[in-house]
């Protein structure tokens, strides 16, 4: 039990009759408890408010307003209803004490008074005041503590959210800043080396005509002298026959013919391979989709081949009707590059089927949900499909194919930023949609989507379009 010291509390003592108040005066002050006296209901009001104090001994009958009455005055008023209240009473009436007690009266001592019952009485009543203050006290600090707490913790969650915000951010920083740095070293490399072709290329190209002409003006000539000389010397026919004439004549054409296809062909890629890198274009322009996917597959052509038990992959494709498409060419084709590679890699990875990949493309509507940011109902949109038959994706690796650095494939193999930086040339750079579906063992689809109208439409393309 706490220690209470009396000299902390004032206590009033309220009767009619003086002699009670002396006698429990005295009582109080020997036991070093603070005293003030009233000898009325009113009085005693007017005390309580002139100094508060910690305790009343209250009459229960008196003259003018009785000990009920002034409890109930003082129960009233918030700033005095906390303060103990103990009638004093002399009558055994059950009623006055049961509606001391609801008045809300603590407790209560007969006359006549016994010294140390009033003491352990008003001790008791005292501790549990002070008790009670001190709980509340505790209480509402505990409260400040909860609410200290609470806000702490709503701040640590703040801080934790933008973290992650703060490092899926940086991720994304890092994979923009890859993807350039690979693209332009790739673009640079592609466009270097499409310029070296370039030249060599020319060169045969500018004279593949040429020979093939002043060799058939040269063998033209050679018959002239036939016909003016049908008798020629046996050193001639001898010649004739070792060169095997016309053997020579003909493989000489096949020659020519073939080079000059080569020749083509060497300028094909070389266009190919500029059209792909697009260096300069790093503008948003409006493009035959097609032709992007075709140069994608030309420099991939060298892995379609059949290597050892693996035949060559087989490129099915199901080309839709498509307009020209307003985008990022350079982008677009690397994402082409990237999912065509990985279809690649999947199908590798198999053996016993014929290797395809296939390639369809079409034209549709797409429905919208409407909102303040998409106040058009309908959306035309490309939609790009590539499917293989290779490996396939099973559900978990699925889930993180998109992230950054993820890869299945062995260190040093993969980056793992493929499929990253086409979500992110598709979804941020093109407002489009990339998704994948795959059965494992099986192949993979991949489904890319290009919105029409949601790239902004170079307004002077517009006007030419209407004249
Ligand atoms: N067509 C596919 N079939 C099966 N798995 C695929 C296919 N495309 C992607 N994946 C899986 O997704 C992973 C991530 O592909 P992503 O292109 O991002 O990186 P990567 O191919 O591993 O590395 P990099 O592209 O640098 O060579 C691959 O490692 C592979 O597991
Ligand atoms: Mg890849």
């Amino acid at each position: 039990m706490s220690e209470i010291n009396p000299n902390d509390f004032l206590i009033l003592v309220v009767d009619d009759i003086s002699h009670n108040l002396q006698f429990i005066g005295n009582l109080l002050e020997e036991a070093g408890y603070e005293t003030t006296f009233a000898t009325s209901g009113r009085q005693a009001i007017e005390r309580v408010k002139n100094a508060r104090p910690a305790l009343v001994l209250l009459d229960l009958m008196m003259p003018d307003i009785d000990g009920i009455e002034v409890c109930s005055i003082l129960k009233s008023d918030p700033n005095y209803k906390d303060i103990p209240i103990i009638f004093l009473t002399a009558s055994h009436e059950t009623t006055h004490l049961v509606q001391a007690f609801q008045q809300g009266a603590v407790d209560y001592i007969t006359k006549p008074f016994k010294a140390e019952e009033i003491i352990v009485r008003i001790e008791n009543q005292l501790r549990l005041y002070t008790q009670e203050k001190q709980l509340a006290e505790q209480n509402i600090q505990l409260q400040k503590e909860i609410q200290h707490r609470i806000t702490v913790e709503a701040d640590l969650e703040e801080k934790a959210t933008q973290l992650e915000q703060a490092l899926k951010e940086l991720k994304s920083t890092q994979v923009e800043l890859i993807q350039s740095k690979k693209m332009s070293s790739l673009g640079q490399i592609v466009a270097g080396i499409a310029h070296e072709i370039n030249n060599p290329a020319s060169f045969i190209m500018g004279n593949i005509n040429h020979a093939i002409q002043y060799f058939n003006d040269f063998y033209h000539l050679v018959e002239l002298y036939q016909q003016a000389l049908p008798e020629s010397t046996p050193e001639i026919n001898e010649l004739i026959e070792e060169i095997d004439l016309d053997f020579l004549v003909d493989d000489w054409k096949k020659m020519m013919n073939s080079i000059k296809l080569g020749a083509e062909r060497l300028y094909q890629i070389v266009c190919s391979l500029r059209n792909f890198s697009r260096l300069g274009e790093a503008e948003i322009k409006s493009v035959d989709i097609h032709q992007g996917i075709d140069n994608s597959l030309l420099i991939l052509q060298h892995r379609l081949q059949a290597v050892g038990a693996r035949p060559e992959i087989k490129i099915i494709k199901d080309y839709g009707q498509l307009p020209q498409v307003m985008c990022y060419p350079s982008q677009l084709n690397q994402v082409f590059l990237y999912l065509l590679a990985n279809a690649i890699d999947a199908i590798e990875k198999v053996s016993g089927v014929m290797p395809t990949i296939t390639i369809r493309t079409e034209l549709s509507r797409e429905q919208n949900q409407q909102d303040t940011n998409n106040p058009l109902p309908e959306t035309d949109v490309v939609n790009i499909y590539i499917t293989d038959n290779g490996i396939g994706i099973n559900k978990k690796i699925l889930a993180n194919i998109f992230d950054p650095f993820f890869t299945t494939k062995p260190v040093g193999n993969g980056t793992g930023l493929g499929l990253s930086i086409s979500h992110q040339i598709i979804v941020d750079k093109h407002k489009g949609q990339i998704h994948c579906h795959s059965t494992p063992g099986q192949g993979t689809t991949f489904i890319v989507t290009i919105p029409l109208t949601i790239l902004p439409y170079s307004p002077i393309k517009y006007q030419d379009s209407r004249g």
